[in-house]
């Protein structure tokens, strides 16, 4: 099919009523009163986090920290890598849906976030499946692929600093198998994408990447509009 053919149909798709429920506070509640499975261990640290200053704001909300649970049974990962470990509320749900044999990799630039999250990660018995990198991402990318070498993560999950993101993304397209999944945070970036006057360096790089990642056939593509954006990319075969 021609491509302006197939522009003019999503231009025409753009300016339709969207097909899509708003989510006001009152519905927001609602989802999580019908989905959330709460439990201690998560309830405390996210407390915990909720108290340090923007602690809420940089960790994922509890719905989104479910769904990624939700993607490491779904894709049977058994080799996790994370960008952005933060107090480790993401890092906890996704090694708690590992099998008894898998592995998180988690990093972050700084030791005194994570070092939160390791008294939860004990409590829920999974603190001897999580190694945790302290140094700039894009370290710990080439120290992992000078490590393991290239395929060998089943699922990354990029939640650290934005500008490098697109960096961050072709790092684990290296690392991640081909059929394995990448999860990127924050891509719809508190709604800044949208607006024409927003030009700081977060919101254009989240801006560039989204528009990029829409023509890379190196994946497939589901942009989620859970909490802030979340982006599903999975490695075709042969995508590398
Ligand atoms: C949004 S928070 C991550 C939240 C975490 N995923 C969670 O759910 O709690 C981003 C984290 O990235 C870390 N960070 C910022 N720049 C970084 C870099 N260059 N390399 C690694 N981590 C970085 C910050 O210290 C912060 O803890």
């Amino acid at each position: 099919m021609p491509s302006d053919h197939i522009a003019n149909c999503v231009g025409r798709y753009l300016g339709r009523m969207a097909n899509q429920t708003d989510l006001s506070p009152e519905l927001l509640g609602y989802l999580r009163e019908v989905s959330l499975r709460d439990d201690p261990i998560l309830y405390e640290l996210r407390e915990e986090t909720a108290a340090l200053p923007a602690g809420a704001a940089m960790q994922v909300s509890a719905e989104e920290g479910q769904l990624l649970a939700l993607l490491v049974g779904l894709t049977g990962a058994r080799t996790v890598l994370e960008l952005g470990t933060f107090t480790g509320y993401s890092t906890l749900c996704m090694a708690r849906a590992l099998p008894s044999d898998g592995r998180l990799v988690t990093c972050d630039i700084t030791d005194r976030w994570p070092a939160i999250g390791a008294g939860y990660w004990r409590r829920a018995a999974v603190a001897d499946q999580i190694d945790v990198r302290v140094g700039p991402a894009s370290a710990t990318l080439a120290a992992l692929r000078a490590e393991n070498g290239p395929s060998s993560f089943d699922l990354a999950f990029i939640d650290a600093d934005k500008t490098n993101y697109r960096a961050y993304y072709e790092g684990c397209l290296d690392l991640v198998r081909p059929g394995g999944l990448i999860v990127i945070d924050n891509t719809l970036f508190f709604g800044r994408v949208l607006d024409a006057d927003a030009r700081d360096p977060d919101t254009c790089a989240i801006r560039e990447l989204n528009a990029f990642l829409l023509t890379d056939t190196r994946v497939d593509l589901s942009v989620l509009p859970v909490a802030d954006g979340v982006t599903l990319a999975r490695i075709r075969a042969g995508g590398h």
